[in-house]
């Protein structure tokens, strides 16, 4: 400690203990918003303008690393309180040593923020994102946040860099696992629930953490689905498509916000300044801080939009950027800037503000250690309640793509049965990416959860038959013999599940390697497959689809994946997920979506001279929204209240659902509708409401919608959000394709 600080940290310490004791309510409790400004202001006026930028900066610990580089003395800077905050450092222990270091040996004792990649599970990993979005089950979801939140929580974090809600409709780009697909609607709703899931009501409840939405924007939209890439779109498909999920994030209270990497119509999105003053900050009035992705400050230099470090942190600055992660360059040109009056001062003191309020809202000043409870971080991690929650949610997500003859479930007493494939028997590809805290150890492979479930007497054989990506056919005979011997083959295929997550990208969606010989091989035994997939985004599997008479679709399933995979292949649990993403019948449809657009000459097979692809059927092999239950769903009496309504009114939209099989089972009733005639062109369907229903064998249920102006409104010629008069079509059913028709007008 330098001679300046012995003398001014015990003053500070007296000081700061006063300000928070007049008027700082009892843990637990909540400071007024002007209480905040107020502390908040107090401070801002005794930090140096170095403590300030400090605040501004976020380093990556050396404890795990999630990008391309490690700051060596970023312990050093943490002592000189030149850090606001860390990522990457995780468990009380831990953190609680670097937090006594910021508070007690920095002048001014500012608390750390603790953030970390929580994206769908701490430690207890539920299934990926766009697996738990498959479940169209929103308060699920939130539950599922609302573990890895607590968990997070308990092991000393305060910050998840989640939910990721960029829409994507390229499945080649590996972060297509990591959201909620290719729909603006699901993947707002999922976006809110998330939200809601991490950080609750209340953010000085320290059971919940901060969310992070990202990647702001248009991630998900990369040229050649190339992470990273360029990402040229009109205003118009930016504000229909890909915003709509950070708004309902905001809306739902999302503290903080993460800079895309991508550049945007010609500007990197973290020197964006129409992204981030005019959307952001003056259209919806964002109130939490920014934060940039891992170094893409000094990424807009080699985009060739700055011409050096401190041009790069002028321009994120000036865009309203607030927090550089792992860069250090606000540290390193800020001060300067400022000084020699390129920027005001009071584009850093508001950022500082900013994060500040945060600090206070999370209750970090009245007691920074309050997520540093070692009893709470032993009861919390892995429970068995969170590892129930996780079973539920990964049987929620299973979509049934297939099922020939009512093949599944299978009989537990089954008398052979094989067990085969790659991912048969892995703990680690449950994971998924982007997996936290999870381990590998705690993970039941499909194979623990089918002999979990089957009779005493079945025999299970396993085999792994081929690796998931080499050109090795050396497990082949062993497989084939296995499946010769046996009455039904359970064949577990996919991706690895570093074949998602970020840089990431494939150029193919078949299945990788010999996994498809190996199918092929197998199939030649005469003995029935059942094929489980796991991956991580939406495949090319035309001929499995042909071949194979019953899939599963289990995403990367997570902690409790093979038990949920068994309690569905044996039929405790009636499976309901549905895809939120269209799968292509091969790559060269892609992107291929639902929601698209008429064109002038949509695809006609009589006609030549139509939208269409010679060499492939032109339909999705399985359509957003598709997947099969155990029983049989019928929709009958779909019914619009009105014939015709105002611009500002609003029509019920009923149906009747019912269970005519023989099981219980659930449903997702999905609403779409079509403007048929807009200023400019709308598409042929956009999915406006959705509920998720159970019906026993014989029940009937009536669904209903309301769809009003919001629903109803689109963005006009002149870039207005408004309800134009004109024809609309309403059309409800289980996936996007096969639905019962209807329509209203809207008069002016
Ligand atoms: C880079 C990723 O793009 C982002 O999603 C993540 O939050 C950061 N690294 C931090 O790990």
């Amino acid at each position: 400690m330098n001679a300046f600080k012995k003398i001014l940290y015990p003053m500070v310490v007296i000081w700061t203990a006063t300000l928070i004791s007049a008027s700082t309510p009892a843990l637990g409790q909540h400071l007024t918003e002007q209480e905040i400004n107020h502390k908040v202001d107090s401070l801002l006026s005794i930090m140096t303008l170095e403590e300030k930028v400090g605040q501004l900066t976020l380093f990556t610990s050396d404890m795990t690393s999630t990008g391309p580089t490690i700051r060596d003395n970023y312990l050093e800077l943490v002592r000189e309180g030149k850090v606001g905050a860390l990522f990457n450092a995780f468990t009380v222990d831990y953190t609680r040593k670097l937090q006594k270091t910021a508070v007690e040996e920095t002048r001014l004792g500012i608390p750390l923020l603790f953030g970390f990649d929580v994206i769908h599970g701490f430690r207890t990993i539920f299934p990926i994102p766009l697996g738990e979005t498959a479940s169209w089950d929103p308060e699920l979801v939130r539950e599922a946040s609302r573990v890895a939140g607590r968990e997070a929580a308990a092991s000393g974090l305060h910050w998840t860099f989640a939910p990721m809600v960029d829409v994507t409709n390229d499945p080649r780009w590996g972060r297509t696992s990591e959201g909620s697909g290719e729909d603006p609607y699901l993947g707002s709703v999922m976006a809110a629930a998330r939200t809601r899931g991490f950080q609750g009501d209340d953010l000085s409840d320290h059971q919940t953490v901060m969310a992070t939405v990202k990647h702001f924007a248009a991630y998900g939209a990369p040229e050649g689905g190339r992470d990273y890439n360029t990402v040229n779109m009109s205003e118009r498909r930016l504000r229909e498509i890909y915003l709509p999920p950070f708004k309902a994030a905001l809306d739902a209270g999302a503290s903080t916000i993460m800079t895309a990497f991508n550049e945007l119509n010609g500007v990197p999105a973290t020197g964006n300044k129409f992204l981030m003053n005019k959307i952001l900050h003056e259209e919806w009035d964002f109130s939490g801080f920014t934060v940039t992705d891992y170094t893409s400050i000094p990424e807009m230099i080699t985009h060739g939009y700055a011409k050096d470090g401190r041009d790069a942190a002028l321009k994120s600055i000036e865009a309203n950027v607030d927090m550089d992660m792992q860069s250090g360059l606000y540290l390193e040109q800020l001060p300067e800037l400022v000084r020699n009056e390129e920027i005001p001062e009071g584009y850093i003191n508001r950022s500082v503000r900013r994060i500040l309020e945060m600090k206070y809202r999370l209750g970090l000043f009245e007691d920074p250690y309050r997520y540093s409870d070692a009893g709470r971080e032993k009861r919390e991690i892995l429970s068995e309640e969170n590892r129930a929650k996780a079973r539920e949610v990964a049987r929620e997500s299973i979509v049934l793509l297939k099922n020939e003859n009512d093949l599944l479930p299978l009989p537990k007493e089954v008398e052979k049965l094989a067990v085969i494939g790659p991912l048969a028997d892995s703990q680690e590809h449950l994971l998924g990416n982007w997996s936290g805290a999870g381990r590998a150890e705690d993970n039941v492979t499909v194979l623990q959860g089918i002999k979990n479930k089957v009779s005493g007497d079945t025999d299970v054989t396993y085999v792994k038959g081929a690796d998931i990506n080499s050109s090795s056919r050396e497990g082949f005979d062993a497989a084939v013999k296995a499946a010769r011997d046996a009455e039904v083959a359970v064949m577990v295929v996919g991706e690895a599940r570093e074949m998602s997550g970020e840089a990431s990208v494939r150029a193919h969606l078949d299945l990788p390697g010999v996994q498809q010989e190996l199918l092929k091989a197998v199939k030649e035994t005469g003995t029935t497959i059942v094929m489980v997939l796991m991956n991580g985004r939406p495949l090319a599997i035309e001929w499995e689809a042909q071949n194979i008479p019953a899939i599963l679709e289990t995403w990367f399933a997570g902690t409790e994946g093979g038990n949920a995979i068994a309690d569905i292949l044996f039929g405790d649990d009636n499976p309901s997920g549905k895809l939120p993403a269209t799968f292509p019948r091969t790559m060269g449809m892609v992107p291929y979506h639902y929601n698209h657009k008429m064109t002038g000459r949509p695809f006609d097979p009589n006609n030549s001279y139509t939208s269409r692809y010679l060499d492939v059927e032109n339909s999705a092999l399985y359509p957003f929204g598709y997947g099969l239950s155990y029983t049989t769903f019928e929709y009958d009496n779909l019914s619009v209240s009105r014939d015709s309504i105002g611009v500002a009114g609003s029509v019920n939209v009923t149906v009747d659902v019912m269970n005519i099989g023989e099981r219980t089972g659930e449903e997702v009733v999905q609403l779409y509708i079509r403007d048929l005639v807009g200023s400019v062109t709308r598409p042929v369907k956009e999915l406006k409401g959705f509920e998720k229903i159970q019906l026993d064998p014989g029940e009937t249920q009536t669904v209903s919608f309301n769809l009003g102006p919001e629903k109803l409104a689109f963005y006009n010629i002149d870039m207005e959000k408004v309800v134009e008069p004109g024809e609309f079509k309403v059309f409800v059913g289980g996936n996007s394709q096969d639905v019962l028709e209807g329509g209203f007008t809207v008069v002016d």
